[in-house]
């Protein structure tokens, strides 16, 4: 038996963490592949909200979702990751167990329109932000397009600053498969989690 891939890996850190009416965020939902995983992980007293830029990506998502029994309350949200926290309702902050972001180009879409840095990081933090503890974000990262490479460094210099007092983070990637192969980062926020956010300069303490 093999190692994971590093779609099943991100999977794997989600599913691990997601019980059924549990909030989920899929950040980047373009062919809805990782929001219909969500969807099945909360079940149908669950929430699920996705976002992207492109309405065809939300129209693929829901396509996809449409039909699931036992499908949770899902948000279609047209609008970038980075207004992640002022997009989720209040009631929603420090209660979503998972975020998952898939960077890159649509599949099968305009390649031009793709995930940048300007607006990844700021969505990493505000998911972070959003996450209750023990939550999970994943990023997949792809640094074979044009922009990729730039975007993963800068994704994992990310996760390198994070303070390790509050989240873990890891990188999972296949050492001998060459600098373009995609990988994952990955971030759990801590169960003592006494963070500081970064908008306001209020420090925000969750479950001491
Ligand atoms: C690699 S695709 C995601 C693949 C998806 N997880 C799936 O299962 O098919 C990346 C998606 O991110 C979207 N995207 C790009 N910039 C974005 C942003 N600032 N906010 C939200 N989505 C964005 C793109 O439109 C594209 O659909």
């Amino acid at each position: 038996m093999g190692f994971l891939s590093v779609l099943s890996f991100a999977h794997r850190c989600v599913s691990e963490r997601l019980r059924p009416g549990d909030i989920a965020v899929d950040a980047t939902a373009g062919t809805g592949a990782d929001t219909l995983f969500l969807c099945r992980a909360v079940g149908a007293k669950g929430t699920v909200y996705a976002f992207d830029i492109q309405q065809e990506a939300l129209d693929r998502a829901a396509g996809r979702v449409a039909g699931e029994p036992d499908a949770p309350k899902l948000h279609l949200l047209l609008r970038s990751h980075a207004d992640m926290r002022e997009a989720l309702p209040l009631s929603v902050h420090g209660r979503v167990s998972a975020v998952m972001f898939n960077l890159g180009y649509l599949p099968g879409g305009d390649p031009r329109i793709v995930t940048r840095p300007e607006s990844t990081l700021p969505a990493l933090d505000a998911a972070l932000s959003v996450l209750k503890p023990e939550g999970v974000a994943t990023a997949v990262l792809y640094p074979g397009h044009a922009g990729g490479r730039e975007e993963a460094e800068r994704v994992e210099r990310w996760a390198e600053a994070l303070p390790e007092s509050d989240y873990q983070a890891i990188v999972y990637r296949f050492a001998n498969r060459g600098g373009h192969s995609p990988y994952v980062v990955a971030v759990q926020k801590r169960k003592v989690y006494i963070g500081y956010r970064r908008d306001n300069n209020e420090s925000e303490a969750q479950q001491r």
